[in-house]
Protein backbone atom coordinates (compact mmCIF):
# COMPACT_ATOMS: atom_id res chain seq x y z
CA UNK A 1 0.00 0.00 0.00
CA UNK A 2 3.40 2.45 1.44
CA UNK A 3 4.42 1.31 -2.28
CA UNK A 4 1.06 2.50 -4.36
CA UNK A 5 0.14 5.40 -2.58
CA UNK A 6 4.32 6.63 -3.20
CA UNK A 7 3.52 5.75 -6.71
CA UNK A 8 -0.17 7.73 -6.79
CA UNK A 9 2.17 10.53 -5.19
CA UNK A 10 4.39 10.30 -8.33
CA UNK A 11 1.94 9.86 -11.06
CA UNK A 12 0.36 13.05 -9.50
CA UNK A 13 3.09 14.91 -9.84
CA UNK A 14 3.98 13.57 -12.98
CA UNK A 15 0.64 14.36 -15.05
CA UNK A 16 0.15 17.61 -13.07
CA UNK A 17 3.88 18.93 -14.46
CA UNK A 18 4.86 19.34 -10.91
CA UNK A 19 8.57 19.88 -10.30
CA UNK A 20 9.77 16.39 -9.60
CA UNK A 21 12.64 14.74 -7.66
CA UNK A 22 16.18 16.44 -7.74
CA UNK A 23 17.71 15.01 -10.97
CA UNK A 24 20.00 16.29 -14.08
CA UNK A 25 18.03 14.64 -16.90
CA UNK A 26 16.01 16.65 -19.63
CA UNK A 27 12.60 17.51 -19.21
CA UNK A 28 9.86 17.95 -21.65
CA UNK A 29 7.21 19.93 -22.45
CA UNK A 30 3.78 18.70 -21.27
CA UNK A 31 1.92 17.91 -23.88
CA UNK A 32 -1.80 16.87 -23.65
CA UNK A 33 -3.27 16.10 -27.50
CA UNK A 34 0.06 14.18 -28.80
CA UNK A 35 -1.24 12.91 -32.41
CA UNK A 36 -1.04 9.42 -32.77
CA UNK A 37 1.21 7.82 -35.77
CA UNK A 38 0.26 5.27 -37.77
CA UNK A 39 2.77 2.93 -36.49
CA UNK A 40 0.67 3.32 -33.01
CA UNK A 41 -2.33 2.98 -34.85
CA UNK A 42 -3.12 -0.74 -33.89
CA UNK A 43 -3.26 0.04 -30.34
CA UNK A 44 -6.65 1.19 -28.24
CA UNK A 45 -6.77 4.42 -28.25
CA UNK A 46 -7.27 5.24 -24.55
CA UNK A 47 -4.87 3.30 -23.30
CA UNK A 48 -2.24 4.53 -25.93
CA UNK A 49 -3.01 8.08 -25.13
CA UNK A 50 -2.53 7.32 -21.56
CA UNK A 51 0.96 5.99 -22.32
CA UNK A 52 1.79 8.90 -24.35
CA UNK A 53 0.82 11.38 -22.00
CA UNK A 54 3.13 9.80 -19.73
CA UNK A 55 5.76 9.68 -21.54
CA UNK A 56 5.67 13.24 -22.67
CA UNK A 57 5.66 14.10 -19.22
CA UNK A 58 8.64 12.13 -17.63
CA UNK A 59 9.80 13.32 -14.11
CA UNK A 60 13.28 14.26 -14.18
CA UNK A 61 16.27 11.99 -12.76
CA UNK A 62 16.60 8.07 -12.96
CA UNK A 63 15.10 7.34 -9.43
CA UNK A 64 11.54 9.57 -10.33
CA UNK A 65 11.94 8.10 -13.83
CA UNK A 66 12.39 3.81 -12.71
CA UNK A 67 9.27 4.68 -10.17
CA UNK A 68 7.27 5.73 -13.23
CA UNK A 69 8.55 2.84 -14.59
CA UNK A 70 6.89 0.67 -12.46
CA UNK A 71 3.42 2.00 -14.14
CA UNK A 72 4.82 2.04 -17.74
CA UNK A 73 6.00 -1.31 -17.85
CA UNK A 74 2.73 -2.99 -17.10
CA UNK A 75 0.47 -0.12 -19.35
CA UNK A 76 2.87 -1.12 -22.17
CA UNK A 77 1.97 -5.17 -21.32
CA UNK A 78 -1.84 -4.22 -21.25
CA UNK A 79 -1.65 -2.75 -24.67
CA UNK A 80 0.52 -5.97 -26.07
CA UNK A 81 -2.09 -7.98 -24.42
CA UNK A 82 -5.00 -6.39 -26.16
CA UNK A 83 -3.60 -6.73 -29.95
CA UNK A 84 -2.43 -10.18 -29.08
CA UNK A 85 1.49 -9.28 -29.25
CA UNK A 86 3.99 -11.42 -27.45
CA UNK A 87 6.65 -9.55 -25.71
CA UNK A 88 8.78 -12.46 -24.46
CA UNK A 89 10.90 -14.86 -26.67
CA UNK A 90 12.96 -17.55 -25.26
CA UNK A 91 13.38 -19.68 -28.71
CA UNK A 92 17.64 -20.07 -26.90
CA UNK A 93 16.18 -20.32 -23.77
CA UNK A 94 14.27 -23.29 -24.69
CA UNK A 95 16.73 -24.78 -27.11
CA UNK A 96 14.56 -24.76 -30.07
CA UNK A 97 15.36 -26.24 -33.00
CA UNK A 98 18.19 -24.48 -35.06
CA UNK A 99 16.99 -22.23 -37.23
CA UNK A 100 17.75 -20.55 -40.66
CA UNK A 101 18.55 -17.04 -38.87
CA UNK A 102 18.83 -16.36 -34.73
CA UNK A 103 17.50 -12.84 -33.65
CA UNK A 104 19.15 -12.01 -30.08
CA UNK A 105 17.48 -8.75 -29.34
CA UNK A 106 17.37 -6.09 -26.57
CA UNK A 107 14.44 -4.16 -25.87
CA UNK A 108 13.91 -0.39 -25.04
CA UNK A 109 13.81 0.82 -21.39
CA UNK A 110 10.69 0.18 -19.53
CA UNK A 111 9.27 -2.43 -22.35
CA UNK A 112 7.74 -5.22 -20.65
CA UNK A 113 8.54 -9.02 -21.21
CA UNK A 114 12.26 -9.82 -22.60
CA UNK A 115 11.37 -8.46 -26.17
CA UNK A 116 9.31 -5.53 -26.02
CA UNK A 117 6.54 -3.79 -27.24
CA UNK A 118 7.03 -1.44 -30.03
CA UNK A 119 10.28 -2.29 -32.34
CA UNK A 120 10.81 -5.87 -31.53
CA UNK A 121 7.76 -8.20 -32.32
CA UNK A 122 6.84 -5.65 -36.02
CA UNK A 123 10.97 -6.62 -36.46
CA UNK A 124 10.26 -10.12 -36.09
CA UNK A 125 7.08 -10.51 -38.04
CA UNK A 126 8.76 -8.92 -41.03
CA UNK A 127 11.82 -10.77 -40.97
CA UNK A 128 9.49 -13.84 -40.72
CA UNK A 129 7.51 -12.87 -44.06
CA UNK A 130 10.44 -12.18 -45.56
CA UNK A 131 12.09 -15.59 -44.75
CA UNK A 132 9.31 -17.22 -46.37
CA UNK A 133 9.89 -20.94 -46.00
CA UNK A 134 13.43 -20.42 -44.24
CA UNK A 135 13.40 -20.66 -40.51
CA UNK A 136 13.63 -17.92 -37.46
CA UNK A 137 14.47 -17.92 -33.82
CA UNK A 138 14.18 -15.44 -31.37
CA UNK A 139 15.46 -14.81 -28.47
CA UNK A 140 14.99 -11.33 -26.15
CA UNK A 141 17.66 -10.43 -23.82
CA UNK A 142 17.28 -11.03 -19.92
CA UNK A 143 17.82 -7.68 -18.33
CA UNK A 144 15.89 -4.84 -16.40
CA UNK A 145 15.88 -2.04 -19.09
CA UNK A 146 15.41 0.51 -16.32
CA UNK A 147 16.06 3.97 -16.62
CA UNK A 148 19.13 3.93 -14.16
CA UNK A 149 20.36 0.95 -16.51
CA UNK A 150 20.45 3.84 -19.65
CA UNK A 151 23.41 5.88 -17.45
CA UNK A 152 25.23 2.37 -17.28
CA UNK A 153 25.33 2.28 -21.42
CA UNK A 154 23.05 -0.65 -21.20
CA UNK A 155 25.65 -2.55 -19.28
CA UNK A 156 22.95 -4.54 -17.80
CA UNK A 157 22.09 -6.81 -20.92
CA UNK A 158 25.93 -7.58 -21.88
CA UNK A 159 25.46 -11.02 -19.64
CA UNK A 160 22.76 -12.29 -21.27
CA UNK A 161 23.22 -11.01 -24.81
CA UNK A 162 26.34 -12.45 -24.59
CA UNK A 163 25.25 -15.63 -23.07
CA UNK A 164 22.49 -16.22 -25.89
CA UNK A 165 25.16 -15.30 -28.84
CA UNK A 166 27.49 -17.37 -27.90
CA UNK A 167 25.07 -20.09 -27.24
CA UNK A 168 23.69 -19.61 -30.93
CA UNK A 169 27.06 -19.49 -32.53
CA UNK A 170 27.91 -22.98 -30.29
CA UNK A 171 25.16 -24.85 -30.71
CA UNK A 172 23.87 -23.76 -34.26
CA UNK A 173 27.20 -23.09 -36.53
CA UNK A 174 24.98 -22.70 -39.63
CA UNK A 175 22.72 -20.35 -38.06
CA UNK A 176 22.85 -16.47 -39.17
CA UNK A 177 22.79 -14.40 -36.36
CA UNK A 178 21.51 -11.21 -35.73
CA UNK A 179 22.23 -8.94 -32.92
CA UNK A 180 19.81 -6.43 -32.55
CA UNK A 181 18.07 -3.28 -29.69
CA UNK A 182 15.90 -0.68 -29.63
CA UNK A 183 16.52 2.50 -27.87
CA UNK A 184 18.77 1.42 -24.37
CA UNK A 185 18.77 -2.08 -26.03
CA UNK A 186 20.86 -0.09 -28.88
CA UNK A 187 23.71 0.25 -25.75
CA UNK A 188 23.34 -3.10 -24.74
CA UNK A 189 24.51 -4.09 -28.63
CA UNK A 190 27.19 -1.59 -28.06
CA UNK A 191 28.05 -2.63 -24.36
CA UNK A 192 27.96 -6.58 -26.18
CA UNK A 193 30.15 -5.75 -29.13
CA UNK A 194 32.81 -3.52 -27.22
CA UNK A 195 33.23 -6.59 -24.75
CA UNK A 196 33.36 -9.92 -27.26
CA UNK A 197 36.31 -11.31 -28.68
CA UNK A 198 36.92 -10.30 -32.23
CA UNK A 199 36.35 -13.87 -33.51
CA UNK A 200 32.87 -14.13 -31.52
CA UNK A 201 32.21 -10.96 -33.35
CA UNK A 202 33.40 -11.79 -37.12
CA UNK A 203 30.38 -14.99 -36.91
CA UNK A 204 27.55 -12.42 -36.05
CA UNK A 205 26.22 -11.53 -39.46
CA UNK A 206 24.08 -8.61 -38.69
CA UNK A 207 23.80 -5.98 -36.58
CA UNK A 208 20.87 -3.54 -36.11
CA UNK A 209 19.97 -0.74 -33.44
CA UNK A 210 17.22 1.34 -33.49
CA UNK A 211 16.66 4.26 -32.06
CA UNK A 212 20.27 4.22 -31.07
CA UNK A 213 21.72 6.70 -27.68
CA UNK A 214 24.94 6.87 -30.15
CA UNK A 215 23.38 7.56 -33.35
CA UNK A 216 24.85 6.46 -36.35
CA UNK A 217 28.29 5.89 -35.24
CA UNK A 218 30.24 2.45 -35.99
CA UNK A 219 29.71 -0.27 -33.47
CA UNK A 220 32.85 -2.58 -32.79
CA UNK A 221 33.64 -5.36 -34.91
CA UNK A 222 30.17 -4.61 -37.47
CA UNK A 223 31.95 -2.61 -40.24
CA UNK A 224 29.98 -3.57 -43.05
CA UNK A 225 27.45 -5.11 -41.70
CA UNK A 226 25.86 -2.63 -39.12
CA UNK A 227 22.51 -0.79 -39.94
CA UNK A 228 21.73 1.53 -37.22
CA UNK A 229 18.06 3.47 -38.36
CA UNK A 230 17.27 6.39 -36.57
CA UNK A 231 13.97 8.65 -37.45
CA UNK A 232 15.18 12.75 -37.99
CA UNK A 233 13.01 14.18 -35.19
CA UNK A 234 13.83 11.39 -32.77
CA UNK A 235 15.75 13.42 -30.31
CA UNK A 236 17.38 10.35 -28.48
CA UNK A 237 19.67 9.77 -31.31
CA UNK A 238 21.73 12.88 -30.71
CA UNK A 239 21.80 12.29 -26.66
CA UNK A 240 18.35 13.88 -26.25
CA UNK A 241 15.27 12.33 -24.22
CA UNK A 242 12.06 10.59 -25.67
CA UNK A 243 9.30 11.97 -27.81
CA UNK A 244 6.76 10.42 -30.43
CA UNK A 245 8.82 9.80 -32.89
CA UNK A 246 11.43 7.30 -30.96
CA UNK A 247 8.21 5.07 -30.46
CA UNK A 248 7.29 4.42 -34.36
CA UNK A 249 9.90 2.83 -35.33
CA UNK A 250 7.40 -0.72 -36.05
CA UNK A 251 7.89 1.66 -39.46
CA UNK A 252 10.98 0.39 -40.16
CA UNK A 253 10.63 -3.00 -39.52
CA UNK A 254 10.42 -4.03 -43.62
CA UNK A 255 13.65 -1.64 -43.87
CA UNK A 256 15.40 -3.86 -40.90
CA UNK A 257 14.14 -7.81 -41.98
CA UNK A 258 15.16 -7.07 -45.63
CA UNK A 259 18.86 -5.80 -44.42
CA UNK A 260 19.26 -9.15 -42.75
CA UNK A 261 17.81 -11.54 -45.46
CA UNK A 262 20.34 -9.41 -48.16
CA UNK A 263 22.83 -9.76 -45.11
CA UNK A 264 22.51 -13.85 -44.40
CA UNK A 265 21.93 -14.50 -48.38
CA UNK A 266 18.88 -16.15 -47.31
C1 LIG B 1 29.12 5.35 -21.57
O1 LIG B 1 29.68 5.43 -22.87
C2 LIG B 1 30.15 6.71 -23.21
C3 LIG B 1 30.52 6.72 -24.69
O2 LIG B 1 31.25 5.58 -25.03
C4 LIG B 1 31.29 7.08 -22.27
O3 LIG B 1 31.77 8.36 -22.57
C5 LIG B 1 30.77 7.04 -20.83
O4 LIG B 1 31.82 7.25 -19.94
C6 LIG B 1 30.13 5.70 -20.51
N1 LIG B 1 29.48 5.76 -19.21
C7 LIG B 1 29.65 4.81 -18.27
C8 LIG B 1 28.91 5.01 -17.00
O5 LIG B 1 30.34 3.84 -18.47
Amino acid sequence: MVLLGTLAVLFAACVSGLPSAAGDGPILDPRQNIPIPPALSQFPSGLLNQFLRMISMLPQGAAALDAIGLILVPLQQQLADATGIDTTENDLARNAACADVTVVFARGTVEPGNAGLFVGPPFFDALKKKLAGRTLAVQGVDYPATFAGFNRNGTDGVPSMTKYLNQAITACPKTKVVMSGYSQGSLVVRSTAKSLPAGTMSKINSVITFGDPRGKSAIPGAVGKQLTICHPNDAVCSGGFITVDHLTYGEDANTAAQFVVQQAGA
